[in-house]
């Protein structure tokens, strides 16, 4: 690491448990995410958040006619919140982060979305390849940034060979915390993420690390982290459908136990998420209904219930037919 940026590097915050919900477009909503903090997330990460859209606010921001809150919906009970940010023009980044970060508790940056829309614009994994413009985004981040910076990638675009190439120069710019899903572009979600990578990433750089793919139980969770020595772990699709996920895991690492959660409990998660959900006018009604398709995986007539709720757009409907739901379990 050089020495200038280890002078500059800002602390993380301290977190209250080593597993973190992963950002997820479409689901990690403030709503959402302060669900899972309250069962026990020591991070939670917004949904990944274009560098221009939050430059193309600025003016109403500056006139103080919008609040930044209409802008990333959170609420001070999530915290510590890490704000995920994606693009690569270097005048807007600067700009973007220089209006996000006060708010912000950690600044990540996206090098591992693989969607088209994302990587046709230079952004997300397909940054993995760009070694130079790389260097340029973490040092204008860092720099601009009052926040720590942190780092989510995949292992390469085709092959898994950029990612410790990345990480070196993150670390040298001053980067603070690295995720890595260690699947390429290529593999999407398919196969299984190879945790061999984060083995060797940990080795290679001395920031901590964050291991993430694939962890669907406690003992997965204990896993990973006995495999790969990573410093922190990160859930994704397994907490979508269960939340209780963290504290499942957190009971396991502290006493070797945890309870199984049966699906009515699950499900009763929904009216809760639902309840904050109600508050944020940013999220959907589509979202909501996503949510309880989610929270409903595993219950008995899943199947039939996800028919009834196809195409309803009224949120007292959905509450309707998922009281209905709930009281068959
Ligand atoms: C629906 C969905 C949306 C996602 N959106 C993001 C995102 O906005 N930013 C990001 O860095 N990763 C995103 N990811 C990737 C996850 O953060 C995570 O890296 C991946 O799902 C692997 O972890 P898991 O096996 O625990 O799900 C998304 C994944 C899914 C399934």
């Amino acid at each position: 690491m050089k020495k200038n940026s280890k002078m500059n590097m800002k602390k993380l915050p301290k977190f209250s448990s080593r597993v973190f919900l992963a950002p997820m477009a479409g689901i990690t909503n403030p709503a959402f995410r302060l669900l899972c903090k309250e069962h026990g997330a020591g991070l939670v990460v917004t949904e990944l958040t274009s560098i221009n859209a939050i430059v193309a606010k600025e003016r109403l921001l500056k006139e103080d006619k919008k609040k930044i809150t209409e802008f990333i919906e959170f609420s001070d009970k999530e915290r510590p919140l890490s704000i995920q940010l994606f693009g690569s023009d270097l005048k807007i980044l600067e700009k973007a982060v220089k209006i996000i970060s006060p708010y912000a508790d950690i600044i990540d940056y996206n090098m591992g979305c693989p969607a088209p829309n994302i990587t046709q614009q230079m952004a997300g994994a397909a940054l993995l390849q760009e070694t130079k413009l790389t260097r340029e985004i973490f040092k204008t981040l860092v720099k601009n940034s009052s926040k720590p910076v942190t780092l989510k990638m995949r292992s390469g675009v085709n092959q898994p060979d950029k990612f410790l190439k990345i990480a070196k120069i993150a670390e040298e710019e001053g980067i603070t915390m690295i995720t890595l899903h260690p699947r390429t572009v290529e593999q999407g979600y398919s196969g299984k993420s190879d945790w061999s990578l984060i083995k060797k990433l940990k080795k290679s750089i001395s920031i901590p690390v964050v291991g993430n793919g694939d962890i669907k139980t406690p003992e997965d969770a204990e896993k990973m982290i006995k495999e790969t020595g990573c410093d922190y772990i990160m859930v994704g699709r397994a907490a979508a459908s269960n939340p209780l996920i963290f504290s499942q895991i957190n009971d396991y690492f502290n006493t070797g136990k945890y309870k199984e959660i049966s699906p009515k409990i699950k499900l009763k998660l929904f009216f809760t998420y639902l309840k904050y959900a109600k508050k944020y006018p940013s999220i959907k009604v589509s979202a909501m209904r996503m949510q309880a398709m989610n929270f409903s995986k595993g219950c008995k007539s899943a199947r039939k219930l996800r028919g009834s709720l196809l195409g309803v757009n009224d949120v007292d409907v959905l509450e309707r037919l998922m009281k209905e739901f709930y009281d068959t379990l």
